[in-house]
């Protein structure tokens, strides 16, 4: 039986995802990208914060020599809702050009934030892109966007914990739960 914290008063009462459920996930998505990624220069990208906790189980899946490297976006719009207006607050330390890229990502929502890194690492002459993302919210999606690794599929509410926040807070829970919608409708 797993502890609850605090702040989970402010989440719906069944979690969305256990840290065992995540914890098998990532493994088996570790073991598919060293499968795939054999005998390629790979520098995987982590996305600035949300996906930062995903990122350090999932590189410690992924049995290849890597490099990392991390990049901070942010899109501008309401705190539930991205515009697709993307500005980079950090940018890679590091030139990607004839490198494999492995974009890891913790939620793909409307896509809008992905098609602009993914645009935007391809001009830099990426040998290759790739896009694992733990979370993927299908139903919501407003461009085209083709998603190589993916978690779970997930329902249209607004979830945090695992690195994913609301306001930057709930970062820091182990577990994954839908927001109670009084918290953000107040
Ligand atoms: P997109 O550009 O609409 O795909 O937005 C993706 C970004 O929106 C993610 O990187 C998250 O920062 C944020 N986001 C989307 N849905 C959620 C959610 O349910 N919880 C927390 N953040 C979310
Ligand atoms: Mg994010």
């Amino acid at each position: 039986m797993n502890e609850k914290r605090a702040s989970y008063a402010d989440l719906k009462d069944e979690l969305l995802l256990t840290r065992e459920q995540i914890a098998v996930r990532v493994k088996e998505m570790g073991a598919q990208i060293t499968r795939d990624f054999q005998g390629k220069d790979l520098v995987v990208i982590c996305i600035l914060k949300g996906a930062v906790t995903f990122f350090v189980d999932l590189i410690r899946e992924i049995d290849l020599p890597m490099s990392m490297d991390f990049m901070a976006i942010s899109s501008y719009g309401s705190a539930t809702k991205s515009s697709g207006v993307v500005r980079i607050l950090k940018d890679l330390d590091k030139p990607i050009n004839g490198k494999d890229v492995l974009i890891v990502e913790d939620i793909v929502d409307s896509g809008m934030t992905l098609s602009f890194l993914r645009e935007n690492l391809l001009s830099r002459g990426a040998a290759s892109l790739h896009i694992a993302t733990l979370l993927d919210k299908p139903d919501r999606r407003r461009v085209q966007l083709h998603v190589d690794y993916f978690g779970f599929l997930i329902p249209d509410e607004f979830v945090v914990g695992y690195g994913l926040d609301y306001d930057e807070k709930y970062r820091n829970l182990p577990d994954i739960g839908v927001l109670k919608p009084e918290i953000y409708e107040k």
